[in-house]
Parts: structure tokens; sequence; C-alpha cells
């Protein structure tokens, strides 16, 4: 009976159900990472740690945490992930696990962080492009760009482009290579100004978008620039996750931020899961199969079929430039997601941007 009253108002508060994730146990279904080196944004996050967590549980060679400095220099989110992932104390041999400094919304902080993982790292397999703030202010970064376009978008972008060649060298290091980069998304991403991306106004305060609105805008530019990526670079897994609703830090700022949040904040438990949950599709996406096509064309075809209706023969199989929502569901983005003028039309505005800020380093 209660069901029978909870259901539509459920559905009425929180929209329909997700269609049923694939079956992905991390413990069982998580290959060995053996030899891999892995770099997390907002690896001091939530999700970030929760992610690095199980990563190291499956003992790749190294992971970099990359978030905002750290007073300690990031020894406490070292040692919660060595304990939580029961590793031996750093030193013993095993995973090595390291904190690099970067404010996302700084050109010079990434490229400064993206000089010292060069000169330490030979490879990179796995970039998760994971960190991500809700802003209710309205303010421009040092360079000049809205702060959330800065801090979700543009730091990323600045961050994978200075990190290509190295993930380019990895994957042409072996034939069966498997270098994959994650971009963390969110359902939010269908929340957006008119046209999807207020193009005219990005090196503006944004002052006439709303936060929900600016937070939307960054994560389908995300989704987009994920494609373009899987496009251009064939031999990287490129994809975009969405991870579901989790009570986490980017929660808990909004809960003292917004009035919405702080008075919703006792049901808030009711349509949010928990981030051991709520990191399964990062893990997914970072470590399942991915799609073996090298050709755009037939990864296309691949990502066309890859529904979630139980029967598509890649399901469960990571196909390059696909968003999938928890755990490994397609079929979810916005028509603005899919829409091809805008993913091309941003790739040239933010090519254009960062043309500069490449020049002089060793990328
Ligand atoms: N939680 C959800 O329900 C949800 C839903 C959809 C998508 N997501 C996405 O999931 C990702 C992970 O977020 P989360 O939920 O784990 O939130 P979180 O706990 O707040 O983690 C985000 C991390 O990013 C860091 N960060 C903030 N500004 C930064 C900057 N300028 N440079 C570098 N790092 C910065 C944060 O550092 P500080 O804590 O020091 O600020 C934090 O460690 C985000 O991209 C978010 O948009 C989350």
């Amino acid at each position: 009976m209660a069901s029978l009253i909870w259901h539509p108002i459920r559905r009425l508060l929180f929209g329909p159900p997700s269609a049923p994730s694939i079956s992905f146990d991390p413990a069982r279904d998580i290959p060995s990472l053996a030899g891999k080196v892995i770099l997390i944004t907002g690896g001091a996050g939530d999700l970030g740690k929760a992610l690095a967590i199980e990563h190291a549980r499956h003992g790749p060679a190294q992971i970099y945490i990359a978030d905002l400095a750290q007073e300690d220099n990031g020894e406490a989110v070292i040692r919660s992930i060595r304990e939580s992932a029961s590793l031996p104390p750093a030193g013993d041999g095993g995973v090595l696990i390291k904190f690099i400094d970067v404010d996302l919304a700084s050109f010079e902080s990434v490229r400064k962080a993206a000089g010292r993982l060069r000169a330490e790292i030979g490879r990179l397999d796995i970039l998760v492009n994971n960190a991500g703030v809700v802003l209710m202010r309205n303010e421009v970064s040092v360079d000049g760009y809205e702060l959330t376009w800065a801090i979700n978008f543009m730091g990323h972008a600045l961050l994978t482009k200075l990190l290509l060649p190295t993930l380019l060298s990895t994957a042409s290091q072996l034939e069966s290579s498997d270098v994959r980069i994650i971009v963390v998304s969110s359902e939010g991403h269908a929340m957006v100004p008119r046209g999807g991306i207020a193009f005219d106004q990005l090196k503006t305060p944004c002052k006439d978008i709303s936060y929900v609105h600016r937070y939307g805008q960054t994560k389908l530019a995300l989704i987009l620039y994920a494609k373009s990526l899987s496009l251009l670079h064939p031999e990287i897994t490129t994809v975009s996750v969405h991870p579901g609703r989790i009570l986490t830090g980017l929660f808990r700022r909004l809960q003292k931020d917004s009035k919405l949040f702080k008075y919703t904040a006792l049901i808030t438990p009711l349509f949010t899961t928990s981030v051991e949950n709520g990191v399964r599709n990062h893990l997914w996406a970072s470590t399942a199969p991915i799609h073996q096509a090298k050709t755009v064309e037939a990864r296309d075809g691949a990502a066309a079929t890859g529904n979630s209706d139980n029967k598509s023969p890649n399901l469960g199989v990571v196909v390059s430039g696909t968003y999938y929502e928890p755990v490994g569901v397609t079929g979810k983005e916005s028509a603005l997601a899919q829409d091809e003028a805008l993913r091309v039309r941003l790739w040239e505005w933010v090519e254009g941007e960062l043309d500069g800020q490449v020049t002089g380093t060793t990328a």
C-alpha cells in the first residue's frame, strides 16, 4: 500500500527510475591493473578517493591524486587510500600513490602539474577527469572564464591536451594497448542555457545564467569534448559518465550555500546513493573490457547498438565516444549532447582558446 503512494510521489519529485544497470561487481569484475599508471583529478574528493581505493586494490603501478593544494601535501589522503585498500605502508613496494596539487581554475597551475607529471611518468594508462564543482556565486577565473566553466571544463581540456602525447605514446607501445580517458559528466548536462553553451558569455561571470545551467553547460561540454577526442584519437578509449546522485562534498557544499538544498537536506538520503555504489560507473568505464574496433566507423556502429535492452552484443563493453549512466547504461544523453554542429563548434572554440597554452611546453 505504501509503495502505491510512494512510487508516484518519488517519480514526480525525482523523475523516472534509471534503466537497469549491467551486472558489475568491482571486487569480482575488475581485472589486474598491474603496470598501469592512473591519474584522477579531484582524487581527494569523495568519488575520486573511492575510485583510487578500488583501483589500488587491483594493483596498478602508480596512482596520482590531483587536487587542490592540501596543507599536508596530500599525506592524509594517501594514507587513507592505502589503509582503505589494505596496502602495505608506502616504500614497501607495491602500488605507489602520489599527490599532485593542481588548481583547475588556473592555466598556469594546470601547466605546472602537467609538466611535473610528464617529467615523472613514462606512461599514462587511465586519465580520469573527475573534479567538478557547482558554484552558486558568479565569478571569473584568473584566466577570465566563468569559474564553473574554468574548473569543470577548461582546466580539464588543457590538462588532457598537455597529457595527450603521453597517452598516445602509451597507446602505441602495444597493438593490444588499453589507454582510456574517463570524463565525469552528469545527468545535469540536460539542464543548460538556450542553445546548450552560452559561448558569448563564457568569458563573463554569466550573471544571467542560473548556477544549475552554468553547471549543466560544463557537463554538456564534457560529453561533446569526449566525443571529439574519441573521433580524433581512436587509439584511446574516451567515454563520459554520470555517476548517479550521491551525497558527496559537492552536495554538502550546496546544502550550505543553497536554501533549496538546505531545506531538502532531510529527504536527500531518499534520492541519493552511497559513495561506494556511486563510484561504480567510474570503475566500470575505467576497467571493463573495451570495444576492440580501431576505426571510428566500427565504433560508431557499436555505440549505436550499445543500448540497455539487455540484448546488445556490446552490453558490458566500453565503447569509445559513448556517454554512460550507471552502470554501463547508454542512450541517455540529451539531444544537444548528440548535436554534431555543437560538438564541432565547441572543439574549434576550445582549440582556439588553448592554442597559446601549449606552445612553449614540451607537449
Ligand atoms: N555527487 C553527485 O551526485 C554527482 C552527480 C553527477 C556528477 N557528479 C560529478 O562527480 C565528480 C566528482 O564529484 P564528487 O561528487 O565526488 O564531489 P566532491 O567530493 O566535492 O569532489 C570534487 C573534488 O574536486 C576538487 N576540486 C574543486 N575545485 C577544484 C579545482 N579548482 N581544481 C582541482 N580540484 C578541484 C574538490 O576539492 P575541494 O573539496 O577542496 O573543493 C574535491 O576534492 C564531479 O565532476 C561532479 O560534477 C557528482
